[in-house]
């Protein structure tokens, strides 16, 4: 595997080696990710991933500063998982002057992770639009776990008519059902024991729905109020429509297949995301 600093050294890498399939991360790479680099395999000829904790998507009281750095493990596990190049590039190779061009993300960026980490997807689009014109793949696999994020950058790419396929891919689970993710690592054994509790009030959110619920209102008040007394702070639990994000129609009238359940929520310092389908269908994404 080539580990490269610069778009100039990343361009003689992948030209000329067919299709270029890439998988942004910020690091601290689990399972999850690394599925995304299989995934990646299968949609092109050189797999391309890269690692960049982007300040611009972090709010002034995130956590930035102690997001965990753990570079040499990252590249080996990419190394073992057949990755062709990891792109690494530094703070000045991503912004050497302020960014003051940002992508504005359409309204659906102020909802759900929007409403209570502004300017986040404004940070996102901006470093992932800068990414795609850096490694210009021609695919790229983003996790379902980020399901607003995916929705999110699909939707930059069709409007801005980029030649890129956007791939979702499953989100992956600890045996208890807790979705893999970076943040996992700030849990203490405690909060770690009790975090798999926010997929099955999702879970459970859903199977409800599947039951022929569709005061999707009381559903998320009750999911809220489990978690809140379990010690959780609940900033969101939403039923979605799934192809747009929007709220489902009151009346009930969405089709059980299309919607989802979104989650934020934190335990202790630590906020965790995640959703589910209420219907699991591959391709729906
Ligand atoms: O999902 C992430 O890890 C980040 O939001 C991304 C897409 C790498 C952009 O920094």
């Amino acid at each position: 595997m080539d580990i490269v600093r610069t778009a100039a050294e990343l361009a003689k890498r992948t030209e000329g080696r067919g299709r270029v399939a890439f998988v942004p991360t910020m690091g601290n790479l689990h399972e999850g990710h690394l599925r995304l680099c299989e995934i990646a395999r299968e949609h092109g000829d050189v797999v391309v991933t890269s690692i960049f904790v982007n300040r611009l998507q972090f709010g002034p009281n995130e956590d930035f500063d102690r997001y965990p750095r753990t570079f040499e493990a990252d590249a080996a596990a990419l190394e073992r998982k057949g990755v062709d190049v990891l792109f690494a590039p530094l703070e000045q190779e991503m912004y050497p002057t302020p960014q003051v061009y940002r992508v504005q993300p359409p309204p659906l960026g102020d909802e759900l992770e929007g409403a209570f980490r502004p300017g986040f997807f404004d940070g996102v689009c901006t470093v992932v639009l800068k990414l795609f014109n850096l490694v210009r793949p021609d695919a790229a696999v983003f996790g379902k776990k980020d399901r607003q994020q995916l929705k999110i950058v699909r939707g930059m790419v069709q409007q801005f008519n980029l030649p890129i396929e956007i791939v979702p891919a499953e989100t992956v689970r600890s045996a208890d059902g807790l979705a893999l993710s970076s943040r996992n690592g700030y849990l203490t054994p405690e909060e770690r024991a009790e975090a798999p509790n926010l997929y099955r009030v999702l879970r459970g959110i859903a199977d409800a729905i599947v039951a022929g619920r569709t005061d999707y209102a009381n559903l998320e008040v009750a999911g809220r109020a489990e978690l809140h007394e379990r010690g959780w702070k609940v900033d969101y639990i939403a039923v979605r429509h799934g192809l747009a994000l929007r709220i489902p129609h009151p009346e009930g009238f969405d089709h059980p297949n299309l919607l989802i359940v979104l989650a934020a929520a934190r335990l202790g310092n630590t906020r965790l995301i995640d959703n589910v389908d209420v219907v699991k269908q591959e391709g729906k994404d």
